[in-house]
């Protein structure tokens, strides 16, 4: 499958994780969202969708999970990742209960070894293709152990559906081909908001760097207006021909931080070579994260195809996921 064949599938993921049935998991008033990259961030959508969810991106857990003692649900595409099996072993030797998530490997093993609820992925994408089963799934698990009530995945669905169009022939392609000639040859500043457009801003990023294998970067309002609003005059001759930014707006934004988008664009229009815009989409805050990282996963695979990459291997990661596995054997 090409990476275009992959998006396609996107609201089928969806659909896939509305019909899942969700193993049996005790309820629990916090879950902890363990994963690395194209897994990671499903934690970063359940997060944004439903309180008492957090996400950690490292080795072990964070302290307090010792007061705190949540679920912890384990996502990684592979089931082999480092960091996240580093931190089902911690859950383990704390007596918390896992919730494993994965294709297979070594997680799933784990599972089968300590009796954990597993969900099985469907496999044969990339992680980051993955997106919609993943992040479906994060929220399916949390909505069980009675963290929220509708996920919003089909809402999500018909909107991604709608914006690729049958034959990715939809609206969403053709705001993506536009916005990619603007970015392409330059490094992306995704600006998003608090919240799902701040998810869907760091989808933006991660879905840049692997699939176009070009650099970019994420500011999230209203923080960004307190530092980065401040760095951009003494690059003007480079990031006025360098940088291209694009701002994630979402209609459903506190109006205290929806009305800060004008002004700090305004702020550095002189300093940027581009500025586009995208405006997340329904209700949910699955459907608007959905929306937007739709339309960034197309933006990431035209920039590729723009500078003549293949947006499906990152042998970079690759790379170093073998030099430290050997390095620990
Ligand atoms: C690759 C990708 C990566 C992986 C990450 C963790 O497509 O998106 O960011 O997701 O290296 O690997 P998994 O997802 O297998 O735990």
């Amino acid at each position: 499958m090409t990476m275009e064949e992959m998006i396609r599938t996107l609201p089928g993921q969806y659909r896939w994780a509305h019909d899942i049935e969700v193993p049996s998991v005790p309820a629990s008033q916090t879950v902890l969202v363990c994963g690395m990259g194209g897994s990671g961030i499903a934690g970063d959508v359940a997060a944004a969708a439903a309180g008492g969810v957090f996400t950690h991106k490292s080795y072990g857990l964070p302290a307090w999970t010792a007061a705190m003692r949540p679920l912890v649900v384990a996502v990684s595409y592979s089931g082999n990742t480092e960091e996240t099996l580093s931190s089902t072993s911690e859950a383990v030797r704390e007596g918390l209960q896992v919730v494993a998530v994965s294709t297979g490997g070594r997680l799933e093993a784990e599972a089968a070894e300590h009796g954990w609820p597993f969900v099985r992925i469907p496999e044969g994408l990339q992680p980051r293709a993955a997106f919609g089963y993943l992040a479906g799934t994060a929220l399916r698990i949390v909505q069980a152990v009675g963290l929220m009530e509708e996920p919003g995945l089909e809402e999500a669905a018909v909107i991604v559906d709608e914006l690729l169009g049958h034959d990715l022939d939809g609206p969403g392609v053709h705001l993506a081909e536009d916005l990619a000639d603007g970015l392409s040859g330059k490094l992306a500043v995704v600006l998003g908001g608090t919240g799902p457009s701040a998810v869907a801003a760091y989808r933006w990023k991660t879905q840049i760097n692997e699939n176009a294998k070009s650099p970019a970067y994420v500011a999230c309002l209203p923080e960004a207006d307190h530092n980065d609003i401040v760095g951009w005059s003494t690059l003007g001759s480079i990031t006025r021909r360098l940088v291209g930014v694009v701002a994630l707006r979402d209609g459903l934004d506190d109006p205290r931080l929806a009305r800060r988008f004008e002004p700090t664009l305004r702020a550095i229009r002189e300093d940027v070579s581009v500025i586009g815009e995208v405006w997340a989409q329904g209700h949910s805050p699955m459907a608007r994260i959905a929306g937007l990282a739709a339309v960034g996963d197309l933006v990431s695979v035209a920039i590729a195809r723009n500078a003549g990459v293949d947006p499906i291997p990152v042998e970079p990661i690759e790379t170093l996921k073998r030099t430290l596995s050997q390095e620990n054997s």
